[in-house]
């Protein structure tokens, strides 16, 4: 991992970033308490959070451009996001960046990023 890079360009770019997304979502729809809130067919979601990611991680302004202001947190208000469903879904992230094969230092780093807005993110105890 080289520090003075963004995450963006340590993963290597729009590729990385899409096998990313692509090895994220079936493990997300198999997981027993994020699956249930997502629509059966993924793919639109899947390109959102292509967008986002690529922005997020100090690419290009996909997200943006095509749908305005991010507002995430806001647009996560109609799912009931638990502490444990952060957690899992930080877990799924884990598991992605392990299958698409990203060293360990680099791996650490795109988790933490993405730890504040998952917490962040939660808005209830209940499910
Ligand atoms: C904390 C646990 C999380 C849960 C349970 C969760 C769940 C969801 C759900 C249910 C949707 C809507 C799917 C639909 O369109 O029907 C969604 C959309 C989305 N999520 Fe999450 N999410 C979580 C964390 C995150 C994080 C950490 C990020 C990125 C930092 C993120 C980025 C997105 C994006 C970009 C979308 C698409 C937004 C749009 O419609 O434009 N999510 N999420």
């Amino acid at each position: 991992m080289n520090p003075s890079l963004s995450i963006y360009d340590n993963l290597g770019g729009a590729g990385t970033i899409r096998r990313l997304v692509e090895a994220f979502y079936p493990k997300v729809q198999e997981n027993p308490l994020l699956g249930p809130l997502f629509p059966e067919d993924i793919t639109p979601v899947l390109e959102k959070q292509f967008m986002f990611l690529s922005q997020f991680f100090g690419g290009p302004s996909l997200y943006s451009d095509a749908h305005g202001h991010p507002m995430m947190r806001a647009r996560h208000l109609p799912f009931p996001v638990t502490p444990e469903r952060a957690e899992a879904w930080l877990g799924c992230m884990r598991a992605a960046l392990e299958e698409v094969g990203v060293e360990e230092q680099l791996r650490d780093a795109v988790l933490q990023r993405l730890s504040g807005p998952a917490f962040h993110f939660v808005n209830t105890t209940q499910e």
